[in-house]
């Protein structure tokens, strides 16, 4: 283990001591944000590229938004989904999916926790993935609740070469009934994107479900997250507290860094494969 005694002193970059820990670990919890898929090229929340038109992901991500202007913030996602389709899982990713699959069979378990909507743990290959804040590519009905996977492009007729992000683009006023709908027989209801928006209070079931692997991990990987918004940014921490091994992988320090044990930083795609590859301990 690094030494780390005092909560405020920095935390170490010592990856060979990092690998040992990893080596004994029979629970691992990675916890992820916007900074695993960078690499990927999907823009960040708080980094540059974090507009459309010109709104900030924000303001547009909210039950106000879709109440008001359902057709703008279906644009939105639309766009959000189209660019989906020319994007693929990075080298993070592909490290943390194929760890997974290589500690099943030793009976050790890693369990994906993330603020991603983007879908890309799954397109890598990772299967124990908790979506807190929800998925792109699922709906859900306003009228009857339904949750349903979705893959179309576009998702509806009418959305069809909308969701131009360029600020000067004109916004599409789509009517309510051409935009994605139930088709449930019977329903017929306003769909909506099945994600967390701001102001909204995350699933309890999944909130549980993340629950119970931080309770029970001993070793944490938080992975490109700013750490700042709720209750995803008091995970890490809250492990860390019960004197759990938790590992940053960011670009910069984030308010909770010198809650944590380890730092590693620099890209994901670069410090990910080496932190979670084959141990010497392993058959
Ligand atoms: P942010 O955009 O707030 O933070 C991204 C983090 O990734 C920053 O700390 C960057 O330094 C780091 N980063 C960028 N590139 C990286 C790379 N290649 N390798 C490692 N780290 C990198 O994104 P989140 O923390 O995910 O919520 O944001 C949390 C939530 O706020 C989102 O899920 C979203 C947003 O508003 C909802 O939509 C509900």
């Amino acid at each position: 283990m690094a030494d780390k005694t005092a909560k405020s002193a920095r935390p170490s970059s010592d990856m060979t001591a990092f690998r040992k820990e990893f080596a004994k670990a029979k629970s691992i919890v990675i916890l992820t944000g916007a900074g695993v898929s960078a690499e990927s090229g999907v823009p960040t929340f708080r980094g540059a590229g974090g507009f459309w038109r010109k709104w900030q992901a924000q303001t547009l991500a909210t039950p106000e938004a879709f109440a008001d202007n359902p057709s703008l913030v279906w644009e939105f996602y639309h766009y959000r989904r189209e660019v989906m389709a020319s994007k693929y899982p990075n080298k993070a990713h592909e490290a943390i999916a194929e760890c997974e699959r290589r500690l099943k069979p030793q009976n050790r378990k890693v369990t994906v926790i993330t603020q991603n909507i983007d879908g890309l743990h799954k397109r890598a290959g990772s299967d124990s993935i908790i979506e807190l804040h929800g998925n792109l590519f699922k709906t859900r009905c306003v009228k009857c609740k339904d949750v349903a996977v979705n893959n179309d492009s576009p998702i509806c007729e009418a959305l069809r070469d909308k969701g131009e992000p360029d600020p000067s683009a004109v916004d599409a006023k789509i009517p309510v009934e051409n935009l994605p709908r139930c088709k449930i027989s019977g329903c017929g209801g306003l769909l909506r994107p099945h994600v967390v928006w701001f102001g909204e209070a995350l699933n309890t079931e999944v909130l549980d479900r993340a629950g119970e692997e931080l309770d029970k991990c001993d070793l944490c990987l938080v992975v490109g997250t700013s750490s700042v918004v709720y209750p995803a940014c008091m995970f890490a921490p809250n492990v860390a507290s019960r004197g759990i091994t938790v590992a940053e992988f960011n670009m910069e320090d984030t308010p909770v860094t010198n809650e944590f044990m380890y730092h590693f930083q620099g890209p994901a795609g670069e410090h990910l494969p080496a932190a979670l590859a084959k141990c010497d301990t392993e058959k």
